[in-house]
């Protein structure tokens, strides 16, 4: 039998380890030229905000929180349908996450949803757009700013997604990427966050680094949340793929979209450029077989998230949370590999797999 295809595949080729090893033999290994370089680079991707990096995507969330000065008893709108991550950030910023449903038929938060759940406590609302498709920003930016609300873009899937031309990222006060190996692009863990105020820009740098810009001359309580040149390094590399990249992941999906039958494809909302970080079906029927046959036949496959983040044990004392979107998309998802290295041999073995693996309802 053919080797499994695994559900996701991250890049660390022969330019990534030149990159590394360049800035090892250079001995300046910690947040330097790199750093600056890749930081100046990625604004490209954001129509040219500001751009501060960081070691993860969860320190660009948390980072970001606390620039915004957030205070016990703040209450930030996050979907449930995520990564802990995104909750985790406001719980680690000293904030209380309130969770909000996503729309039917898609997997962002709806803004409904969000109006619903205003209180006089929140401060901010933090849209995720989960698998690499924008969330409705075109209507969450204007409730946000009717109400007051800072919008913090959770775009840690979403690398050069755009809703009506304008790219995740540059929507809200800040939009907060990762680097995580298996993301768009990485560099072996990373972060990055976009603004568009040079002055909110300024506290963040401030905050990742001790609270100082000059050496010993510390102005703020500040982390350690630097990323390394080294990790910078491997980012630029990646970063300048990630057009080709998205491109191939696009026209996997877009043979996905033609071939599959038998399962609920991804939804993809007017004027969205998905960047499929994930392509997700939804299987109504029995979702375990589904997963057993396709895990037969060699196609690796995974389900993001099999437990909405109100469910989860830190989370779930937040009582008389109602989310019925979240918690069928939660029983229902199945991700298919649809990375940039994918064959045209291999993006038909999954076709074919996920056709013998439907069972008829
Ligand atoms: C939606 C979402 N938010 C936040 C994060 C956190 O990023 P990191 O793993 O780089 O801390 C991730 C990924 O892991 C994510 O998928």
């Amino acid at each position: 039998m053919a080797a499994t295809i695994p559900p996701a595949h991250p890049v660390i080729g022969a330019d990534e380890i030149a990159a590394a090893v360049r800035v090892l033999s250079s001995g300046l290994v910690v947040q330097g030229p790199e750093v600056a370089a890749f930081e100046d680079e990625f604004s490209a991707l954001v129509a040219g905000r500001h751009c501060v990096a960081v070691n993860s995507g969860t320190s660009a969330l948390q980072l970001t929180l606390l620039a915004l000065g957030l205070k016990p008893g703040d209450e930030v709108i996050v979907p449930s349908f995520s990564f802990a991550a995104t909750a985790n950030a406001v719980r680690l910023a000293g904030g209380t996450p309130v969770f909000a449903d996503i729309e039917p038929g898609s997997f962002c938060l709806d803004p409904d949803a969000v109006a619903a759940a205003i209180t006089p406590r929140t401060v901010a609302v933090m849209p995720v757009h989960l698998y690499g498709h924008p969330a409705a920003m075109d209507r969450l930016m204007p409730l946000a700013t009717r109400h007051g609300l800072a919008v913090v873009e959770d775009a840690a899937q979403a690398h050069a997604a755009a809703l009506h031309g304008t790219p995740v990222g540059a929507f809200g006060v800040a939009g907060c990427f990762s680097f995580y190996p298996t993301k768009n692009m990485h560099a072996l863990e990373g972060g990055m966050i976009t603004t568009a105020d040079p002055e909110f820009a300024r506290q963040l740098r401030l905050l990742r680094n001790q609270g100082m810009e000059q050496r010993y001359q510390n102005e703020i309580v500040g982390a350690n949340m630097r990323l390394t040149d080294v990790a910078a390094a491997i980012g630029r590399v990646q970063l300048a793929k990630l057009g080709g990249w998205t491109g191939q992941r696009r026209a996997n999906a877009a043979h996905f979209d033609a071939h599959l039958t038998g399962v609920r494809l991804p939804p993809v909302a007017d004027g969205a450029r998905h960047v499929y970080h994930q392509y997700t079906v939804r299987v109504e029927g029995n979702r375990e077989a589904f997963q057993a046959a396709l895990t037969d036949q060699g196609v690796g496959n995974a389900v993001y998230y099999p437990t909405p983040i109100h469910r989860l044990r830190p989370f779930a004392q937040d009582r008389g949370v109602h989310l019925p979107e979240t918690d069928r998309a939660a029983a229902e998802v199945v991700s298919l590999p649809v990375y940039p290295t994918l064959t045209a041999a291999e993006l038909d073995r999954i076709v074919e797999a996920v056709q013998a693996a439907v069972v008829p309802a």
